[in-house]
């Protein structure tokens, strides 16, 4: 192991400070008014290394509205020229991202960022690249009004929703007889999102599974790198979390590593997060997002600019890319605690490592099946 300066190492502990520990998020109830789901509440169960599904307080997932989210999630009948279901942009065959570097939308429309896997995004803090949408609940709501996606309204989809006579049952069955509302789809679609849960993978078997043969040493080599929390080397961790007994490679802080930076023009392509917040500092900043089934959901970055992870990997060993506001925890001055010499061989130790994250695949990310026809 290469020993440090004591000094250097205080100032990396300082810098890279951790986040505040995983929290399940429960949220108060709805404000009256707010449909319930009607049936019992049913336990998804988390896979190794995942911790309990949280989910909030007016929308406990039931048999009933998770088998209504997963035929919405499916259904084209969301978009306004029945052209586009959420799963034409998170498809099962890309573990729930885009294959294309940006979507496309009703009438081929181009989206400006690259979709994300929605596996373990029942985990998420907040969701988007940006952050802008506080729970899953928020977000369902938000692809079908928008111009490019789905162009639809919500009281357009209500209508459809209401004349097909199958929907007209499964709505009651999930939430009780009543006027169908977009807020019960998206609590719906919420409550199947959240049985898309993939973990078990090769590297959970070995970190919290005690089975040492799950990983090879190349990719035990990589966790090593991986975790190294120094800013002189790859300091993954810090941004991309392994907690003690699970691990989502995500967490709730927003970070700039550069990919928005345009250097020709000194500005940022994409704002990122102080969209949302309005806060300078946040200007080219994006969600550290998950690493889970990362070979499966190429091409990578909110823009969906890098192909491969070994071109994401000389991005993060050159530094990041610099600009104004590069975060701190960024590996600034590449990895000077990996000589030149070995840097090629840790590049591919880490892609071990990252191969080793594709876990096993939920049984929801598959289409539904037809309807049942018994009454
Ligand atoms: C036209 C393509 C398209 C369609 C249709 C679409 N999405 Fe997305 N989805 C995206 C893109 C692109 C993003 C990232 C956008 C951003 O961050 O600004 C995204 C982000 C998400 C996220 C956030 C994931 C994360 O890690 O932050 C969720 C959840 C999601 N979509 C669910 C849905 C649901 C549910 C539907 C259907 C109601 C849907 N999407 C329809 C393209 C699409
Ligand atoms: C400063 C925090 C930070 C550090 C350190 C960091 N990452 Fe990231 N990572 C991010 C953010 C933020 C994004 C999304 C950036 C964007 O799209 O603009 C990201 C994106 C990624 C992606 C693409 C994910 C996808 O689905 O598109 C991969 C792969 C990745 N990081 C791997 C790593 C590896 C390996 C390391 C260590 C060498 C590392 N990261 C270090 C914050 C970080």
């Amino acid at each position: 192991m290469k020993t440090l300066c004591p000094l250097l190492l205080a100032g990396a502990i300082a810098l890279a400070q951790p986040s505040p520990p995983f929290r399940a998020r429960v949220r108060p109830a709805a404000p009256a008014g707010g449909s319930m789901p009607a049936g019992k509440p049913v336990t998804i169960p988390a896979p190794l290394g995942l911790p309990p599904v949280p989910f909030p307080a007016d929308n406990p997932p039931t048999a009933e509205t998770i088998a209504l989210g997963h035929r919405l999630f499916f259904d084209k009948l969301l978009s306004r020229d029945g052209t586009v279901a959420c799963a034409s942009c998170h498809l099962p065959k890309a573990a729930m991202a885009d294959p294309r570097p940006v979507s496309l939308g009703v009438n081929g429309g181009v989206g400006g960022r690259n979709a994300p896997s929605i596996l373990n995004a029942a985990y998420h803090d907040t969701q988007f690249w940006d952050g802008r949408a506080r729970s899953l609940e928020e977000q369902a709501a938000m692809p079908v009004p928008d111009g490019v996606e789905m162009a639809h309204s919500l009281t357009g989809v209500e209508r459809r929703l209401a004349a097909n006579p199958a929907y007209v049952k499964l709505f009651a069955k999930a939430f009780g007889p009543g006027r169908i509302t977009f807020e019960m789809a998206a609590k719906a679609i919420a409550s199947y999102e959240r049985t898309l849960l993939s973990g078990n993978s090769p590297f959970d078997r070995y970190q919290f599974g005690g089975d040492k043969k799950a990983l090879s040493e190349a990719a035990i080599r990589g966790l090593a790198l991986f975790s190294d929390a120094t800013l002189d080397g790859p300091n993954c961790i810090s941004c991309h979390r392994i907690e003690d007994k699970f691990a989502t490679f995500t967490e709730s802080r927003f970070h700039n590593s550069g990919v928005a930076w345009d250097e020709e023009k000194r500005a940022y392509k994409d704002k990122g997060r102080i969209a949302v917040t309005g806060t300078p500092k946040d200007a080219g900043a994006f969600k550290a997002v998950t690493l889970r089934n990362i070979t499966l959901t190429a091409p990578y970055m909110h823009d969906g600019s890098m192909q491969t992870l070994e071109e994401v990997l000389d991005f993060y060993f050159e530094g990041g890319r610099r600009n104004p506001l590069l975060s701190g925890v960024m590996p600034h001055h590449g990895v000077p605690n990996i000589p030149k010499a070995e840097q090629a061989q840790a590049k591919a130790d880490l892609v071990e490592f990252l191969k080793a994250l594709t876990g096993d695949m939920p049984a929801g990310a598959a289409p539904p099946g037809p309807v049942e026809a018994k009454r």
